[in-house]
C-alpha cells in the first residue's frame, strides 16, 4: 500500500460563463429554495432528535435561518461518549490502508460530488464569498484530508534507527486511551472537518461540537465522512450543547484530548476546567488549541508599495477580517506613508459590501449580532481614544450584519485597536518615524499577547532577515512580501504560540503526534 501522490486541490476560477460558476449558482438556488434544513445530533451513526431546537441564522439575512438543529443534551452527550469509547477497538483494529482510504474518499467527495453544496452552505451560513468558500470548503478541506493520510503514513514509518544484535526495536503509534473532544469554529468549514478528522485518522474516536454558526456546513461534512465509510461511533456529531453539557464532556474520566479552534477566552476556560478535573482522568489530557491573533504587516522603507498595499487589503479584509490569521495592525514608515495611504484608500474604496452570493461583493456580513456589536464598539473606542477613521467606520445591521471595511490611523501604537483582537474588517495603522525602525520592531514583538501571523515587506533582503530574527516569537507563520493569511496545507504548517495557541501546526505532521500514544517494543530473538 502506497498513498497516491498528493497534490493541493486546484482552485477553480468561477469566471463568468464557467461551468463551475453555473454549478455553484444552481447549488445556491437549490439550497435557498429548500432552506431551512433540520439537523439532528448523530450518535453511533443514528440521528438523535432532542427536541431542544436552536437556529443557525444567515448573517446576511438575519430574519431567516439556514437550519434548525437539535441541541445536544446531557443524555445525548453521555451516549455519544459511551459510543465513542465502545467504537475504539474496532476502529483501531482496522488496517491502516482501510482507514486511510476512508479519508481519501472523503476528500474526493469534498472536492467532487459535494463541492458546490458544501460551498453553498458556507456562503449562505457563514457569509463567505465564492472565492473564500472555494479556498476553505473545497480546497483546504480536501487538502487536510489527503495530506493527513500522507503525514500519518510518514509518522507510522518513523522507527528507532538501532537494534542490538538478536533483537528488534519498534514503535507503535497507538491512539490515545479514551476519547477526543473536538470543538470547531465558524470561520473555516475546513477546520470543522480537520478537528475531528485529524485525531480520527490516527484511530481515535471523537466527540465533535461544531460551532453553532457553522452547524449546517459542518453537518454536511459529517455526512461526507459517513458516506466515505467512517464507522458509526467514530465521530459523534453533537451540535450546540450548552456550557453545562460541555462541562460534562470535560469531566469524563476518559477524556483524553481537546482539539480546539476558537477564541483565546474559551480555550483558557476549557484548560482551567481540565485542570480542575485532573485528578479524575486516567491519563493527562493532550490539549491542542489554535486561538486568537493580532496579526501584523511591517512595511520596511525599502518595500515595494504597490504590492504591500494589495496584500494589506487582502490580508485585512478577505472574509471580513474573520480569519484567525487576518491582518489587523499595520506599521508604515513615515517616508512611505503618503503614497501608501493614497493607494490603500483607493483600493479599500473599491471593495463592495453586500450579500455573499452576489458575485460582485468582496465583503460579506460578519457572523452575528455579538460580532457586529463588538466590531462597531471597537471602532467607537478607537475614535474615543483619538484615532482617525480614514475610511469606513460604520455598519448596517438592518437586514444582515454588514460592517464597512475600516481603516483607522492612530498615533498611539498601544491603543486598544492596535493590541486587542477585533475579528472584523478593521485595520489600524501606526506610522513610525524611519529613524525609530528598531523600536518599532520591539513594539511589534511586545505590544500584544498574541503570536499567530505576520508579514514583513522589504525589497532589501537583509532587512527581511533582520526583522525576521527580531520577531522570531511574534508569529508562528511569517510571510515575506505576502499577506499574513492563507497558509496552504502541505506548504505552510499553520499555528502560533503565546496567546495564539499551542502551535501544533495544522496541516503538518506535527499535529498527528499529539493524538497518538506511542508504545516501544523490544523483542529478543
Ligand atoms: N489557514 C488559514 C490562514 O492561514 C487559517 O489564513
Amino acid at each position: 500500500f502506497k498513498v497516491p501522490e498528493i497534490v493541493n486541490e486546484p482552485m477553480r476560477s468561477y469566471a463568468p460563463g464557467s461551468p463551475e460558476r453555473k454549478a455553484l449558482q444552481e447549488a445556491l438556488a437549490q439550497m435557498e429554495k429548500e432552506l431551512p434544513f433540520e439537523v439532528p445530533c448523530i450518535v453511533n451513526g443514528k440521528e438523535v432528535r432532542t427536541g431542544k431546537l436552536a437556529k443557525q441564522p444567515m448573517p446576511w439575512d438575519h430574519a431567516n435561518h439556514l437550519c434548525t438543529y437539535h441541541e445536544a443534551d446531557q443524555a445525548t452527550v453521555a451516549s455519544a461518549i459511551e459510543g465513542a469509547l465502545a467504537a475504539k477497538a474496532e476502529w483501531e483494529a482496522l488496517p491502516w490502508n482501510d482507514r486511510a482510504a476512508i479519508f481519501l474518499k472523503a476528500a474526493d467527495l469534498v472536492s467532487g460530488k459535494y463541492r458546490y453544496k458544501l460551498m453553498a452552505a458556507t456562503i449562505l451560513g457563514q457569509g463567505k464569498n465564492t472565492w473564500q468558500a472555494e479556498i476553505d470548503a473545497a480546497a483546504e478541506l480536501s487538502d487536510f484530508l489527503r495530506f493527513g493520510v500522507q503525514y500519518v503514513e510518514e509518522l507510522y514509518s518513523i522507527q528507532p534507527p538501532k537494534n542490538s544484535s538478536g533483537s528488534w526495536n519498534r514503535v507503535e503509534y497507538r491512539p490515545l486511551e479514551g476519547f477526543v473532544f473536538a470543538v470547531s469554529p465558524f470561520n473555516f468549514t475546513a477546520i470543522g472537518g480537520n478537528l475531528p478528522g485529524a485525531p480520527a485518522l490516527v484511530a481515535n474516536t471523537i466527540v465533535w461540537k461544531p460551532s453553532p454558526a457553522a452547524t449546517y456546513s459542518n453537518y454536511i461534512v459529517y455526512k461526507i465522512f459517513e458516506e466515505a465509510g467512517i464507522p458509526p461511533g467514530v465521530i459523534q456529531f453533537i451540535p450546540g450543547p450548552p456550557a453545562e453539557v460541555v462541562a460534562q464532556v470535560i469531566a469524563h474520566p476518559e477524556f483524553a484530548a481537546l482539539h480546539f479552534t476558537g477564541s483565546t477566552f474559551v480555550f483558557k476556560k476549557l484548560w482551567k476546567d481540565i485542570a480542575a478535573n485532573l485528578d479524575n482522568y486516567k491519563s493527562y489530557p493532550r490539549i491542542v488549541g489554535e486561538t486568537g491573533g493580532k496579526n501584523f504587516h511591517l512595511i520596511h522603507p525599502s518595500a515595494e508599495v504597490k504590492n504591500a498595499v494589495l496584500q494589506t487589503v487582502r490580508g485585512a479584509f478577505e472574509y471580513q477580517g474573520q480569519k484567525c490569521s487576518a491582518l489587523s495592525r499595520l506599521y508604515v514608515p513615515s517616508s512611505a506613508w503618503n503614497g501608501f495611504k493614497e493607494q490603500l484608500l483607493t483600493e479599500v474604496a473599491k471593495l463592495k459590501v453586500g450579500p455573499p452570493q452576489d458575485w460582485t461583493n468582496f465583503i460579506g456580513p460578519v457572523i452575528g449580532r455579538p460580532a457586529y456589536d463588538k466590531i462597531i464598539g471597537y471602532i467607537k473606542k478607537a475614535k474615543d481614544a483619538g484615532g482617525e477613521v480614514l475610511i469606513g467606520g460604520s455598519g448596517d445591521d438592518s437586514k444582515g450584519y454588514f460592517v464597512q471595511p475600516t481603516v483607522i490611523l492612530t498615533k498611539d501604537p498601544k491603543s486598544v485597536t492596535m493590541v486587542e483582537e477585533i475579528f472584523g474588517p478593521v485595520l489600524t495603522v501606526y506610522v513610525y518615524d524611519d529613524k525609530d525602525y528598531e523600536k518599532t520592531l520591539e513594539l511589534i514583538d511586545t505590544s500584544t499577547a498574541y503570536g499567530l501571523t505576520g508579514s514583513i515587506f522589504a525589497s532589501d533582503r537583509k532587512a527581511l532577515i533582520h526583522a525576521s530574527a527580531k520577531l522570531r516569537n511574534a508569529a508562528g507563520n511569517v510571510y515575506y512580501n505576502e499577506k499574513c493569511t492563507g497558509a496552504v496545507v502541505g506548504q505552510q504548517p499553520f499555528g502560533g504560540a503565546r496567546a495564539s495557541g499551542t502551535n501544533d501546526k495544522a496541516g503538518s505532521i506535527s499535529i498527528y503526534y499529539r493524538f497518538v500514544s506511542a508504545r516501544s517494543i523490544k523483542e529478543n530473538f
